[in-house]
């Protein structure tokens, strides 16, 4: 008996590439391999690479022009099928590739087998990855933008609004609102320079790169890259279907700017809390409780705060899926879409759930001064003034130290006590301390860039809106 007897292949062999094999895919293998129900989701990336594909074929002479546009045809018919819900998706074609082309020759017959022509689903799905990330990351590129305008809107208006500045979560010194958003900001415009370095570094072309080593045909490298929108053909096969650097690169974005994010929303939680008051949180962005009447919870940006965690697990689920893969492509690399989605989608709607919300914060000026007021947050200003008065700095911080503790004996700040009271910790106090004591002179005083005056919140968010437009 031969070693491969020449059994009928199995009836209906749906399978593109089932030529070589004799018996039909175990049940369980076809379900445990297919990703068609999760990679359907780059239909339209898939299309538009096939597109530019037949195009530069027939410019090549590899498909004729009337190849080419029942092609086109065909996958323009497709694309509405798809919209439409009516295309007959099946996990039996594995992928979002296969269920695509397998549509076409259905519709179209033999053109549509040689679409495939000098491709590989390798180059393929490279590309529908490249091209779907880079639509991704101008959407919430947008939503970061609309929330960074928010919060330069929200400075601009809180310019001159004190509340205590905080070490450790202490009351440290008084500073602007305006300034803590513009702090906030800062944050945000890293996160948008990265996003933006990162769609650069994703935008090549690996069309052309085929299964690995490239292909034969007189295929135009430079025309499909252009075609696509893409700066440039990638520069080596073998890398270009391997290389997940890009969807590993995205998720350290997210994850950087959800780390932002979640800190946020703890700052926006506490300061809308019973304790501090500072801001009051839009009914819309709140939930009752079922048994508590008198609750509203800031969920939406608990929510937020949470989602940090599965946008970091997404980064780290990419970097154990790429770690230790030889060249080129291996099928591990068909796992890297849900962590991918997940992220692009969990960031998106976040930065789009504090964009609504930030404008609709309700700020308690007052809540916020009083607080600041109460932690003694001028004190390291009285020990600047007693140096200016000829103190050594450690002797004014020892002066001082003793006023405050007096303070909290007696229940009283350091602007409410008398001369003679403050004068009994160091007689060179003169009347002019009680400037010194105010808030609003304390914020003042920090006059210089990157400080919190009111001048500087100012220039701050202009210079930050300008940035913005650029
Ligand atoms: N569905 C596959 C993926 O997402 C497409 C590439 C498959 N290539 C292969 N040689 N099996 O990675």
């Amino acid at each position: 008996m031969s070693k491969h007897p020449n059994k009928p292949k199995p009836a209906g062999d749906s399978r593109l590439w089932g030529g070589r094999f004799q018996e039909s895919t175990d049940a369980f293998v076809q379900q445990f391999t297919a990703s068609e129900a999760i990679d359907r989701r780059l239909y339209a990336q898939d299309i538009q690479g096939s597109l530019a594909h037949a195009t530069m074929l027939c410019r090549q002479g590899v498909l004729s022009d009337s190849e080419l546009a029942q092609i086109k045809a065909g996958l323009q018919q497709i694309k509405a099928d798809i919209e439409a819900g009516t295309f007959d998706w099946s996990p039996q074609r594995e992928d979002v590739h296969m269920n695509i082309e397998a549509a076409l020759t259905a519709k179209i017959g033999a053109a549509g087998k040689k679409l495939h022509t000098g491709r590989s689903r390798n180059d393929q799905v490279a590309t529908d990855m490249r091209l779907w990330l880079r639509e991704q990351i101008d959407q919430i590129g947008g939503e970061l933008t609309r929330l960074q305008r928010h919060l330069i809107e929200q400075a601009e208006q809180h310019a001159a609004t004190i509340m205590p500045g905080f070490t450790h979560l202490q009351p440290a010194q008084p500073v602007t609102f305006g300034h803590h958003l513009l702090a906030w900001n800062e944050m945000l415009q890293r996160d948008a320079e990265r996003l933006r370095d990162c769609r650069a570094r994703l935008n090549y072309s690996p069309l052309g790169a085929a299964a690995l080593a490239g292909t034969p045909y007189p295929i135009d490298r430079q025309m499909t890259a252009q075609l696509l929108g893409f700066t440039a053909p990638t520069r080596n096969s073998l890398d270009s279907v391997s290389d997940r650097d890009f969807a590993i690169e995205f998720c350290a974005c997210a994850s950087l700017c959800l780390m932002h994010l979640s800190r946020m929303s703890e700052e926006l939680i506490l300061w809308a809390s019973a304790q501090f008051r500072f801001v009051a949180l839009p009914d819309r962005f709140c939930t009752g409780s079922s048994i508590m009447p008198q609750k509203k919870n800031p969920d939406v940006l608990e929510l937020v705060r949470g989602k940090s965690g599965r946008t970091f697990g997404s980064l780290m689920a990419l970097l154990t899926l790429m770690k230790s893969q030889p060249l080129a492509y291996n099928r591990d690399n068909q796992e890297d879409k849900e962590p991918l989605f997940d992220a692009a989608d969990t960031m998106r709607d976040c930065l789009r759930a504090f964009a609504d919300l930030v404008p609709a914060i309700a700020v308690d000026p007052a809540t916020m001064r009083a607080a600041a007021k109460a932690g003694f947050s001028t004190a390291t200003d009285l020990a600047d003034y007693l140096v200016r008065k000829g103190l050594a700095f450690r002797d004014a911080h020892a002066a001082v130290g003793r006023a405050v503790a007096h303070g909290i004996e007696q229940g009283k700040d350091l602007a409410d006590m008398s001369l003679a009271e403050l004068q009994e910790f160091c007689p060179q106090i003169d009347p002019d301390v009680f400037a010194v004591l105010e808030l609003d002179g304390s914020v003042a005083a920090r006059n210089h860039p990157g400080g919190t005056a009111p001048d500087q919140v100012r220039q701050a968010a202009q210079a930050a809106r300008q940035r913005l437009a650029d």
